[in-house]
């Protein structure tokens, strides 16, 4: 699929790995419709770093787990962009959830957010893909969706979710449209990561580092220029999946 000034949409696209992904989609011509939830000042500096004049491209807010707001930030970026070719679902909450005290509440959220969101993002953009005859979905999952960890048991089940919805796209959207996903390693700690669960992360690696955001960035990048890769999830976790 050729991008250049295609629309591109990128969930949490104001901090971090979701920014970074913007920021390559508008260097290959993108045009780019930056989601937000909170971080307005971040999704304005993501606009502001992209090539070209600034009316190239959309900044949106939305809360992801309400599903009439996605239906509405759809809507809005095609009304005033054009139509999306490419979805990126990046936004995610990750948070410690023991199993002997995590609430339904919490649950909720992760799941909605993690998994529900997802599902009607790609709804929303996918029929119009597919009659159009292509499209792209890449879904950011993790490594630990095979070995969950113990006090994460919501975010790991959303994730095994989005991974099994990854491939069930890849089917449904087929063959006009291509669904894969990403399995990041810890590629950015948390601000408030403890050095212990950071050093666990990279003496449980065969590289024995975590990675970067460029090394998220140079395979969506992949996903994006491939036109014979669907329904898989490309683990970029420095051999963690297999240590
Ligand atoms: N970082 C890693 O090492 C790593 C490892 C494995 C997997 N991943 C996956 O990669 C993706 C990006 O990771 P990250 O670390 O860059 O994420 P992050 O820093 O935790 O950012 C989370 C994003 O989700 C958005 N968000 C949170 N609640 C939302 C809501 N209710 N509605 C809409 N958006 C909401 C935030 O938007 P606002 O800031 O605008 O509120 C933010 O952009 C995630 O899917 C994550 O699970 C990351």
């Amino acid at each position: 699929m050729d991008l250049e000034n295609k629309v591109a949409l990128v969930t949490g696209a104001g901090v971090r790995l979701g920014q970074a992904v913007a920021l390559k989609l508008g260097q290959l011509g993108m045009r780019l419709v930056i989601h937000y939830h909170h971080s307005e000042k971040g999704a304005k500096q993501t606009i502001q770093n992209l090539p070209g004049k600034e009316s190239r491209h959309l900044l949106l807010q939305a809360d992801l787990k309400d599903i009439s707001a996605i239906i509405e930030l759809v809507k809005q970026a095609e009304e005033q962009l054009g139509p999306v070719s490419v979805l990126v679902n990046n936004a995610a909450e990750f948070f410690p959830t023991p199993l002997f005290s995590a609430t339904e509440e919490e649950w909720d959220h992760i799941l909605t957010l993690n998994l529900k969101a997802p599902f009607f993002l790609s709804q929303a953009v996918g029929e119009g893909m597919k009659s159009r005859g292509e499209g792209k979905i890449i879904n950011m999952v993790d490594v630990s969706t095979d070995r969950p960890w113990t006090s994460f048991l919501p975010y790991c089940s959303s994730k095994a979710g989005l991974v099994s919805l990854t491939k069930g796209l890849a089917r449904a959207l087929s063959p006009e449209v291509q669904v894969n996903g990403i399995a990041p390693g810890t590629v950015l700690a948390p601000p408030d990561h403890a050095d212990l669960d950071l050093t666990t992360s990279v003496e449980n690696s065969l590289l024995k580092r975590i990675g970067k955001a460029e090394d998220i960035v140079q395979a969506v990048e992949y996903l994006l220029q491939s036109d014979f890769v669907t329904g898989t999830i490309l683990p970029v976790d420095g051999g963690r999946s297999v240590y």
